[in-house]
């Protein structure tokens, strides 16, 4: 693999993939796409300016044209789609953009990787496709999707149609379904880097209703070194789950976060719940183990003291995103009823 295009490369995980992978695979040249909405951040690759194999594309996936101009620009061997509206509480606030983006985006993008016979197609997909579980069991590939959000619902409309392309042209395409990420770069909308960012101004972290919400979290790079094997090793067709074996409440991950910042646990702040709150996410994945040999590296508690590290070493990097049009869910509900 010489060339692959990246979509949302300046959001979140996107920005740790083409970092990994540049490190990874010295003959390996990246073209980012990424139309930078609010969670798009052109800081997140900074050290990569000036970088022969790193070329940025600013533009929309579900832009027919922009997505052909880009794949017609040279031999592009595989496209990673990260790009999507990820955040389950603005779903839930206006549901459009996600169907845009989430949905015909991905259409966009298939239709146009058909097109130009691109040779390997993977689709970063969630856990949160296959709904909520209750205080048993896990996440198999083969448990039924039952998504709960806009966001959710999406995601799964996005796999389905990845899904009959494959079934449909032969479209040679992977889906990876992750659990919750944490690690550098995280938009402060989502829980801890926007726990970490109230706690260290002293203001409250609103948890929603009684925080014994179960998540899975998983370190980026984990994440970011199975989609990795899934590009290169993962058979066409198939779903690969990954998840972190970190299983923890909301209210538990808080108290972490307070203990580790030296802060009270007075900062907590009961708020209405999440509507729809999916109650807990668990990952079996062993499929991902047996066929591609990936296994999640990171230790929680370490990999959370690191991740607090960078944030408490890079205070400039939220300073700048929060001087932007940036209103967490719950400062838009409630105003400032919460600081
Ligand atoms: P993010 O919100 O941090 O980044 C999304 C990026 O996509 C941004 O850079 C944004 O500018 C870009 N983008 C949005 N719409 C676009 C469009 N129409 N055209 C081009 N670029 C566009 O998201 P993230 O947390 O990094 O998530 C990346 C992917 O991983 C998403 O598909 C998400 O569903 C999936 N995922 C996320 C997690 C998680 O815990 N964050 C877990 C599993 C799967
Ligand atoms: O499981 C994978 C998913 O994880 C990804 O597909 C999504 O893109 C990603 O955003 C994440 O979704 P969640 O909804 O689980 O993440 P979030 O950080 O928003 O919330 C984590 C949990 O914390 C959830 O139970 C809701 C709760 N929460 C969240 C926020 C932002 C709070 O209690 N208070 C908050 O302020």
């Amino acid at each position: 693999m010489r060339r692959i295009v990246v979509t949302g490369g300046c959001g979140f995980i996107g920005s740790n993939f083409i970092r990994l992978e540049l490190e990874l695979d010295p003959e390996l040249s990246i073209v980012n796409i990424d139309k930078l909405t609010y969670a798009g951040n052109l800081a997140n690759l900074a050290d990569l300016q000036g970088n022969a194999r790193y070329q940025f594309a600013r533009g929309d996936i579900c832009d027919k044209d922009f997505v052909t101009s880009v794949l017609r620009s040279g031999d592009i061997d595989a496209v990673v789609n990260f790009a999507a509206e990820s955040h389950v509480d603005r779903s839930i606030l206006d549901s459009s953009p996600f169907v845009q983006t989430n949905i015909i985006g991905t259409q966009t993008l298939l239709d146009c990787c058909r097109l130009h016979k691109i040779g390997r197609y993977v689709q970063v997909s969630t856990d949160e496709v296959y709904g909520s579980l209750g205080d048993d069991g896990k996440f198999t590939e083969e448990t039924p999707l039952a998504p709960n959000s806009p966001y959710s619902a999406s995601k799964a409309s996005a796999d389905l149609l990845v899904r009959a392309y494959v079934h449909t042209f032969d479209f040679p395409a992977v889906i990876t379904r992750c659990s919750n990420n944490y690690g550098p770069y995280q938009f402060p909308e989502k829980l801890i880097p926007l726990f970490i960012s109230n706690a260290l101004k002293d203001q409250s972290l609103p948890v929603y209703g009684t925080g014994l919400n179960i998540r899975d979290w998983i370190h980026v790079l984990d994440h970011c070194r199975g989609i990795d094997a899934a590009l290169r090793r993962g058979r066409v067709g198939e779903v690969y789950n990954f998840g972190g074996n970190s299983e923890l409440t909301n209210l538990d991950l808080t108290y972490a976060l307070l203990d580790a910042l030296g802060k009270p646990r007075t900062l907590i702040r009961y708020v209405a719940d999440r509507p729809g709150h999916d109650h807990r996410y668990a990952i079996d994945a062993t499929k991902a183990r047996r066929e591609l040999g990936w296994e999640p590296q990171a230790v929680f508690a370490a990999g959370l003291r690191q991740t607090i590290d960078w944030y408490l070493a890079n205070p400039d990097w939220i300073a700048n995103i929060k001087s932007g049009e940036y209103r967490s869910y719950y400062e838009q509900q409630y105003g400032n009823r919460l600081t």
